[in-house]
């Protein structure tokens, strides 16, 4: 993901970038070692104790820059990235839709992760990207899932994760996928 964000997204255009679902803070922390600029980084968790953890690995790493904060992402808003904007330029995440669909459904069936595609998309610049990893979804679900008119998003890219082949068929474990809003 770090180097999809370092050829998309460089360093040198100084871009917002916000992670769902942060925990540890781990790949955040690796764009600030990529270069990016920790300021301009921000990973939300719905965990107090993930956030705490984030923050205390990153004073030790030179991320104290880089801000993690405590918000329900299905519920909240996060954070903006400036005083000028509420957008961003990149949004990421790895493993957090995963989470967040295994959640309860609803008395009418619908899965907590029905809303997670718009809240994604409302937050993104035009022409920002969406890089999500997941092991729950193929990636033609997570095509479907987040392709809507709702949310305006394409498909941008993929990124190809080694196969195994198992009873005569083969797949990746993972599925990380890019999309752009257009
Ligand atoms: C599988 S972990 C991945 C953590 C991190 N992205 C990583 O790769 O190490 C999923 C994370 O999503 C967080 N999470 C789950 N539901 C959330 C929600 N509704 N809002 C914000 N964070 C949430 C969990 O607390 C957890 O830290």
């Amino acid at each position: 993901m770090v180097d999809w964000a370092s050829k998309y997204v460089p360093p040198t255009s100084h871009p917002h970038v916000l992670e769902v679902g942060s925990g540890n803070g781990t790949l955040l922390l690796a764009l600030v070692d990529a270069g990016f600029d920790a300021s301009k980084l921000a990973g939300v968790d719905y965990s107090p104790d993930a956030v705490k953890l984030a923050q205390m690995i990153a004073s030790t790493r030179n991320g104290e820059l880089v801000s993690f904060s405590v918000c329900d992402f299905l519920t909240e808003v996060p954070p903006p990235p400036s005083k000028t904007t509420d957008a961003w330029d990149l949004i990421l995440d790895k493993g957090t839709y995963d989470a967040i669909a295994l959640g309860e459904k609803d008395a009418d069936g619908r899965s907590p992760a029905s809303g997670y595609p718009v809240r994604v998309s409302n937050l993104l610049k035009e022409n920002g990207f969406f890089l999500i990893t997941s092991c729950n979804f193929t990636e033609e679900e997570l095509k479907k899932n987040f392709i809507t008119l709702e949310t305006g998003l394409k498909y941008h890219s993929r990124i190809n994760h080694p196969t195994i082949s198992f009873g005569g068929k083969s797949g990746s474990v993972y599925a990380t996928v890019a999309f752009q809003k257009i």
